[in-house]
């Protein structure tokens, strides 16, 4: 198992692409990169700041002022976002940053800056991306595309356990309510909207575990590596 690949992984919010991510990255020692984390760090700097949408468009310079890292923690055995040098990993998750990071997401600008980064993050090959347009438009040569979907319903249930879990109280409606205008969202927006690439695998885990769904997951990976090291 010589060759590296590029692994795309799309669909739609709270699909549990990142810890789908994260357990292939784990599996085959790939690095694992949250996108979705990085628009969310931009939607965070952009509210602390006061900085409007419109402001953002007229003035893109402001963009040159946000440095996101991803950092160890060795602790929790994950990498957590770093905002200019500031741990905003739990800050970037709760519902004053979900509710404006979409419209922050249409953003040309904010789109075309986000997407050199990734791009930068997956040269060496090695990376296990997952957002909305990674099998599209950050990696369109990915060697593997997984498009994850599953129903809103149960999507919201997941997410408000995850949030619950992280001592984040919120009520399940509004979770749903927030998802489904988030899929509304990111499907109709002019810039990248998310559709799948032509070439993706579509994985639906509405009735999947987790552990069902990185074992198919890695078959595939696996499959892809072996081609290319044939
Ligand atoms: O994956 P997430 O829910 O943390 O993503 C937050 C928002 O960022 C989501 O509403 C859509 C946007 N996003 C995007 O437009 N492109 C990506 N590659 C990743 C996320």
């Amino acid at each position: 198992m010589n060759s590296k690949i590029n692994i795309a992984i799309d669909g739609h919010s709270s699909c549990g692409k990142g810890t789908l991510a994260k357990n292939i990255a784990k599996e085959l020692g790939y690095l694992f990169i949250d996108s979705g984390a990085m628009y969310r760090a931009v939607t965070l700097y952009l509210l602390n700041e006061g900085i409007t949408l419109t402001e953002l468009e007229e003035d893109p310079a402001v963009l040159g002022n946000i440095k996101i890292e991803f950092v160890y923690n060795s602790e929790k055995k994950f990498y957590e976002t770093h905002l200019n040098q500031e741990n905003v990993e739990n800050e970037i998750r709760n519902m004053r940053v979900s509710r404006f990071v979409s419209p922050v997401s249409t953003i040309k600008v904010v789109r075309d800056f986000l997407v050199k980064k990734q791009q930068e993050m997956g040269q060496n090959k090695g990376v296990v991306m997952d957002g909305r347009d990674i099998g599209t438009v950050v990696f369109p040569d990915a060697e593997l595309k997984i498009f994850m979907t599953a129903s809103p319903e149960v999507r919201a249930k997941r997410r408000y356990e995850e949030l619950s879990k992280k001592g984040i109280h919120i009520n399940y409606q509004e979770v749903l309510h927030n998802i489904r205008e988030r899929d509304q969202m990111d499907s109709t927006r002019k810039e990248s909207p998310l559709r799948k690439a032509e070439d993706a695998i579509t994985l639906d885990n509405t009735s999947m575990t987790k552990q069902e769904q990185a074992k198919i997951s890695l078959q595939w990976a696996k499959g892809v590596i072996a081609a290319l090291d044939e």
